[in-house]
């Protein structure tokens, strides 16, 4: 039998389109989380609602590698944005990942999870391609966003990859967005689970990558632009660019 394809998001306003669009789905519950089991444009796919922060990341990551045997697994969701030109309906697909509260200081370097020599954890290069490439397809087609994207000014959405952080924090003030921005100059947005589902990954040698639209700034006016986003536009950008990917990736 072909290994599904597990593809996870934070919140259920990020995994009701492609849920919507799932066929022969059966849910199979585990820890509290319903895994929903079936194809997805004709691919077989595992999709599941994590919850929010590291810990149920890293927990749901670990449970669907152990009783789902995934060939590869996808998160899909919103972040917020922090590099330089990286605005609201943007995309950014992960290069690497890092844990932006992990500080074990002065015994390791600050970030590096200890013992491990590592900060920043490799997103699947193959995978992280195919994501891109489905983005740079979906990008270009006029209201991939849904009918709300122009009121929240959402007009030319780019794509980005590079750096991406997470930690259990939602940042919503400019000092601390500033504080990160220098501590990491070339991170492009902070999201809260996606270096955890990176970091248990890497240790079960399971290929990965992590694609989210910026739903705000990550500055004082986060939190309202967050919650708009995640109504009007969330569902739209993510579900479009994986269905792409699925179907023709
Ligand atoms: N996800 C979306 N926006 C975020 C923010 N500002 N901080 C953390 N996670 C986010």
């Amino acid at each position: 039998a072909v290994r599904p394809v597990a593809i996870v998001s934070a919140m259920a306003e990020e995994l009701a389109a492609l849920l919507a669009e799932a066929r022969d789905v059966t849910v199979q519950t585990h820890a509290g989380r319903r895994f929903h089991v079936g194809t997805l444009h004709g691919a077989p796919v595992v999709l599941v609602l994590c919850g929010i922060g590291k810990v149920a990341a890293a927990l749901t990551t670990t449970l669907l590698a152990e009783r789902y045997a995934p060939q590869s697994l996808v998160f899909t969701g919103v972040a917020g944005g922090l590099g330089d030109g990286v605005r609201v309906g943007d995309v950014v697909v992960a290069e690497a990942l890092l844990q932006h509260d992990m500080d074990a200081s002065p015994l390791f370097p600050r970030f590096e999870v200890p013992l491990t020599g590592r900060s920043r954890f490799g997103a699947d290069a193959a995978l992280t391609a195919a994501l891109a490439e489905a983005a740079t397809a979906v990008l270009g087609t006029p209201g991939h966003c849904g009918p709300d994207a122009q009121a929240l000014g959402v007009t030319a959405p780019a794509l980005h990859r590079g750096l991406v952080i997470s930690g259990d924090r939602f940042v919503s003030a400019a000092a601390e967005c500033g504080a990160l921005r220098q501590a990491l100059p070339e991170a492009l947005a902070v999201e809260m689970e996606g270096a955890a589902l990176a970091q248990v990954c890497h240790d079960l040698g399971l290929p990965f990558a992590v694609l989210r639209t910026i739903s705000d700034r990550a500055d004082d006016s986060a939190h309202v632009d967050f919650l708009r986003f995640i109504d009007a536009v969330a569902a739209h950008a993510s579900a479009a660019i994986v269905g792409h990917w699925l179907r023709d990736g």
